[in-house]
Order: structure tokens, then C-alpha cells, then sequence
């Protein structure tokens, strides 16, 4: 591994379904308000596709974008990556073969990588080791999710909270200082019966039972979620941050998983920072699991919040019980071309 070789962050993209579902609208199906959600969760709205759409075209459509800004080539890619826990099949093939077969990827590895919510920063950091060790120059890392699909609309407790999208960074080496100064994967498999679906899988095939039962569908026990969410992970975080040699109040901005607004603001009054170190668009997508962080830096660098060099809080948290931080310093993606 070279001292000189870094991670930097060469271009974003997103997609979104175009289907905005505002608590109202769910309020017509589901036996809920607007008013609960708002002051349990912060949420107003989120997205849910439509047919047609899908983890993987939502991918595709994020990481065209994420290549367009950064203007590598895509015969340049060496590797990609999807963090999903909703590919578009359930067993095979990975999400991210479609992806690097639609986006041209000649030369690219392509794998899914399930860490629930905390996918994206897996992949990020996982991104990060293939760019310092020489491996690979470019590394597209996209979140996306299609929570919708496995909701239970008669569960008011689990199904107000997700939403659908993706965002993808194309992750480039480069020379300059910067980039994933330090992180802290972890998991704590314990806690896996505090948010899962139950049928499915190898343990519990489907079959018209299962259908029947509902158990194609998310449980969560949020009590249990919302305590890991406000404690391990802030944990991680402050180990991230002495393994970087900074402190978090020197960050410049903490991009955590938008899962609610109440356990953000929890973490930074245990923490004692300001609220408004924490970035929050969870109003506009809900809980989007993979996509989340993705999703924030997006917004976040449009909203003026990212500038070249910033330090950044990265805080993922989420099933099995998973979780993985990192210090991130921004380095602002080449500029467009006029026209481009
Ligand atoms: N609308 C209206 N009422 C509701 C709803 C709803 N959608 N959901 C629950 N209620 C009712 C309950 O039935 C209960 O009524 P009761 O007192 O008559 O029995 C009342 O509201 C309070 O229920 P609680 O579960 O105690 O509500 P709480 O204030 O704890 O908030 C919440 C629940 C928001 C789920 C909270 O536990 C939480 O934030 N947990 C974290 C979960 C989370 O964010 N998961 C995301 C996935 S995990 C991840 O991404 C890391």
C-alpha cells in the first residue's frame, strides 16, 4: 500500500422514483396521521417506485450519473459495487452485474454487498482499501433499495418509516491527502431478531404459508432499534475520529443514516454537538437503508455543505445488527465541463 495513494470522491449521482407518498396519502391506507410521524420520525414524505422501477434501474441511473460528473471513462472502471438488502432477484445473479453490463463497465468486478443501512459505508470503505493498495483507479460504490417491496402495509409500527431510492459515488484514486482518513466496521449479530424478515431465505423457503403470514415482510422491534441506533454507532464514531487524530467537534459535517430525526438528535445530545452538525433530508425520503448516506451526501454538496476539505462524519447503522463509521475529507469532484 502506497502513502501516496488516496480515495476522492470524483463524482455523485442519485435516482429517485418519480412516486412522492406524503403521510397523508399513507394516512389513507395505513391507519396512521401525519402528525404521528412527523414528531416520531421527522418524516413528510418518501418515494416508492412504480412498475417498471427497481433496485437496479435505480442503480443504473445513479451511477450514470456519478460517472457523467466525474467524466472517467467507463471502460476505466475496475470494479462496482452495490450495497442493497432488495436486489432485483433473490438469489442470483448480483444486482451489480446488470449494473456493469447497462453502464458499459468492460473491465469492472461487479458485486452486491448486503449490510442493511450500513452498506454504503461497507462498500465505501471497501472502495477505499482497492484504491490504496493499487488495485484499482476507479471504484463506483452505490447504495440502493427498494424497501417498499417488503413492507406490510397492516404493520403501522415498521412500514411508515422507508422509502425507495439509490446514490452512487464513483471513488477515484488520487494523489492529494485526503479522502477515508480512518474507519470502524462492526456487527453484533445478537441483536439480528430485532429487525428482520423472517421468510425467504434458506432458513424459511416461500411458500404459500409464508405468503399468507405476512413473513415476506420487515419486523422490527423499534424500541430495541431505536436504543442500538442512539449508542453503538456514536461509539464507532468517536473511535473513528481518535483513529484520525481529530475530534468530532472539529467536524465540518456528521452524514449519518436518515432513519428518523429523533435518533440524530439523541446522538448529538449524547455526543453534546449541535444538531446542526448532523445533515438531515430524512424528511423528503424517509428511510431509504443503502441509499441513505449516498442520498445525503448528494443533497448535502448541492446545499453548499461540503466544500473542498471538509472533514466528514460518515455514521452507518442498521440490520443484523450492523454498523461502520469513517472520517472522510471531502475533496470537491472535478468540475463539468460547460455543456457537459
Ligand atoms: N401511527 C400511529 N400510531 C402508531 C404508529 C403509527 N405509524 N406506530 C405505532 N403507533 C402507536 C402504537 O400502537 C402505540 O400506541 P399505544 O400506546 O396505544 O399502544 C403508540 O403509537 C406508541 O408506540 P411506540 O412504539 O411506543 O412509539 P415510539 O414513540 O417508541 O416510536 C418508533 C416508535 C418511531 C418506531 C421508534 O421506536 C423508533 O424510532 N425506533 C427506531 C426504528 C427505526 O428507525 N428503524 C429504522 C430501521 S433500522 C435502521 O435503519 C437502523
Amino acid at each position: 500500500m502506497s502513502a501516496s495513494r488516496f480515495a476522492r470522491i470524483s463524482g455523485l449521482g442519485r435516482s429517485l422514483p418519480s412516486r412522492i407518498v406524503s403521510n397523508d396519502e399513507l394516512s389513507t391506507f395505513v391507519d396512521t396521521s401525519d402528525e404521528w410521524i412527523r414528531s416520531r420520525t421527522g418524516i413528510a414524505e418518501r418515494r416508492f417506485v412504480s412498475d417498471g422501477e427497481t433496485t437496479g434501474t435505480m442503480a443504473i441511473q445513479a451511477g450514470c450519473e456519478a460517472l457523467t460528473a466525474s467524466r472517467v471513462p467507463p471502460s476505466e472502471v475496475g470494479l462496482v459495487i452495490v450495497a442493497t438488502s432488495t436486489p432485483d432477484h433473490q438469489v442470483f445473479p448480483a444486482t451489480a452485474s446488470m449494473v456493469q453490463d447497462a453502464l458499459g463497465l468492460t473491465a469492472a468486478g461487479a458485486y452486491d454487498l448486503d449490510a442493511a443501512c450500513s452498506g454504503f459505508v461497507y462498500a465505501l470503505v471497501t472502495a477505499g482499501q482497492f484504491i490504496a493498495s493499487g488495485s484499482y483507479e476507479h471504484v463506483l460504490v452505490i447504495g440502493s433499495d427498494t424497501l417498499s417491496r417488503w413492507l406490510d402495509f397492516t404493520d403501522r409500527t415498521t412500514c411508515v418509516l422507508f422509502g425507495d431510492g439509490a446514490g452512487a459515488a464513483l471513488v477515484s484514486a488520487t494523489d492529494r491527502a485526503g479522502g477515508l482518513r480512518s474507519f470502524v466496521l462492526g456487527s453484533d449479530g445478537r441483536g439480528a431478531k430485532h429487525l428482520y424478515v423472517p421468510a425467504g431465505g434458506s432458513r424459511k423457503p416461500p411458500s404459500a404459508d409464508t405468503v399468507a403470514a405476512h413473513e415476506h415482510a420487515i419486523r422490527m422491534n423499534g424500541h430495541q432499534v431505536y436504543r442500538f441506533s442512539t449508542t453503538t454507532p456514536a461509539d464507532a464514531l468517536v473511535q473513528a475520529a481518535d483513529r484520525a487524530g481529530v475530534r468530532l467537534a472539529d467536524l465540518d459535517l456528521i452524514v449519518a443514516h436518515q432513519a428518523n430525526d429523533r435518533i440524530l438528535q439523541t446522538v448529538a445530545h449524547n455526543l453534546e454537538l449541535p444538531e446542526s452538525l448532523f445533515y438531515s433530508n430524512v424528511k423528503h425520503y424517509g428511510n431509504t437503508s443503502a441509499a441513505s448516506i449516498p442520498l445525503a451526501l448528494y443533497d448535502a454538496r448541492a446545499e453548499g455543505r461540503l466544500s473542498d476539505g471538509a472533514m466528514v462524519g460518515l455514521m452507518g447503522f442498521g440490520a443484523g445488527l450492523t454498523w461502520a463509521t469513517a472520517i472522510w475529507q471531502w475533496h470537491e469532484p472535478a468540475p463539468r465541463p460547460a455543456g457537459a
